[in-house]
């Protein structure tokens, strides 16, 4: 059954009850294994993606059609932002033209917070859109996906029956990866126990309640799920060790525990962060489920936000 919350945007995973977390869990399996989705016929998203995407993009486009709903490519170079239009104005406008919801992709921080008007209500004067208007990050800068985490969540709770005490090693670019901080904030709330492995030039010394690591056997000891995050070169100024990373920081054939499952949000920089011959594997399988399971994920999440409040028919 979809769930009955009263969630009315996705911005990151703190703003989600672990009951939210476990809710969109447990329908996009649901989904997944043939339950019948929600209908959003007559419902009409805005897909605004200022940073290229494949997975995120195309996994909502494909939940919108499934669920029934209306879906349209808000080009961002070809509209009004780019004459300098305020983003929140654009939304409003957007609102008032009868969209229900905005699916944000962006490399500015906070932007889909400060959208919100969380910084104009420090002030005393909260702004209001035309009607209501979900707004659903997309990725966020180098702070925030949490429909990725999610997804990664809904494919770990497939693999382990029983998440207590797993051991989850991120490895890789952590400083600039929105992937591994909503992670890691999604993990905190189960007891999985999360360790970060990383050279100096990828740690992020604020990040929390994770154990470091900087060598790669001693964490993947006792591994039970290895999640290997891409070098995100456009966010990196300056020259990236390849040759250093690889030698001491691939997942390979040789190094990943053989009882442990790989993950990586995607796109793969294929022989940096992993081997192509662990890619091709049998042990490679579950990057692709990670891409299928973004789109019941995403179904369960649009479910949520946009269902009428009455409840809506199946489809
Ligand atoms: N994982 C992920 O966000 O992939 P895309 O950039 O292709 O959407």
């Amino acid at each position: 059954m979809a769930a009955n919350t009263k969630l009315e945007h996705l911005i990151d995973i703190k703003s989600l009850s672990t009951e939210e977390i476990l809710a969109i869990a447990d329908r996009a399996l649901e989904l997944k294994n043939g339950a019948k989705p929600l209908s959003l016929k007559g419902k009409h998203a805005a897909m605004i993606f200022f940073e290229n995407s494949t997975r995120t993009y195309f996994s909502f486009e494909m939940a919108l059609n499934k669920l029934g709903a209306s879906v349209y490519n808000f080009e961002t170079s070809k509209s009004s932002l780019s004459k300098g239009e305020d983003f929140f104005d654009t939304v409003n406008n957007l609102s008032a033209i009868g969209f229900d919801a905005c699916i944000i992709r962006t490399s500015k921080e906070g932007l889909i917070k400060r959208t919100l008007g969380e910084r104009t209500k420090e002030k005393g004067k909260e702004r209001e859109f035309f009607k209501k208007i979900a707004l659903i990050n997309a990725g966020e800068g180098t702070s925030a996906h949490p429909t990725q985490a999610l997804l990664d969540f809904v494919t770990i709770k497939e693999k382990f029956k029983n998440l207590d005490g797993l051991n989850l090693v991120i490895v890789g670019d952590i400083r600039h990866s929105r992937v591994a901080k909503s992670n890691i904030e999604l993990l905190n709330r189960f007891n999985i126990s999360v360790k970060c492995v990383a050279p100096g030039y990828f740690k992020d010394e604020n990040i929390k309640n994770v154990e470091w690591c900087e060598n790669l056997n001693e964490a993947l000891e006792n591994a039970d799920i290895v999640m290997a995050l891409r070098i995100q070169k456009e966010r990196i100024q300056g020259i990236i060790e390849f040759e250093d990373y690889i030698k001491n920081y691939q997942i390979t054939e040789e190094n990943l525990p053989k009882n442990a499952i790989l993950m990586h949000p995607g796109p793969v920089n294929r022989d940096i962060e992993v081997t192509s011959g662990l890619l091709d594997s049998k042990k490679g399988e579950i990057i692709l489920e990670q891409a299928h399971n973004g789109v019941f994920t995403r179904m369960a999440i649009l479910e949520m936000i946009l269902k009428n409040e009455k409840g809506v028919n199946n489809v």
